[in-house]
């Protein structure tokens, strides 16, 4: 199985920005994570981040006929962006919402998902482990 596992904006800043909200795990200790956990449970993943929104829906168009799967965080643009919906939409691939804070005891603001509706599953507040989990959820559910 192939998933793309697609970070957005201040990912990269993992372990820097404000670590009592997201840890102090850094971005590329997040991708060694998922490369393992890849490896360890016989999956094929390819990572990616932008800050740029255009950049995430480029991510998940490239994902069509490519990959069997998609876990995304899109960060802020979560709360914002109808384009990364529709992108999520337009490929018609099983995709796996994940955040690392608890976005529902959070600021107002962060209690809208657009691209939600086009997930089969969301995964909030278990911190750079949600991504792991995001992988099993989808072998299991999606897995040949
Ligand atoms: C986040 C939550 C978003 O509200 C925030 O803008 C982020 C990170 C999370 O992983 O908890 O950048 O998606």
């Amino acid at each position: 199985m192939k998933i793309r596992v697609i970070n957005g904006p201040n990912l990269n800043m993992l372990g820097i920005r404000e670590p009592a909200i997201y840890g102090s795990t850094t971005y590329e200790h997040l991708c060694d994570l998922i490369r393992n956990h890849a490896e360890k449970t016989g999956v094929s993943v390819t990572l990616l981040q932008s800050n740029h929104e255009g950049d995430l829906v480029d991510y998940i168009q490239q994902a069509y006929g490519v990959d069997d799967a998609i876990v995304i965080n899109p960060g802020a643009y979560t709360h914002t962006s109808v384009a990364i919906l529709d992108a999520a939409k337009a490929v018609g691939l099983p995709v796996v919402e994940v955040h690392i804070s608890k976005v529902e005891d959070r600021e107002d603001f962060r209690q809208i998902s657009y691209i939600r509706q086009a997930c089969v599953k969301t995964i909030t507040g278990h911190g750079i482990a949600g991504y792991t989990e995001a992988m099993d959820y989808l072998k299991e559910n999606y897995g040949a």
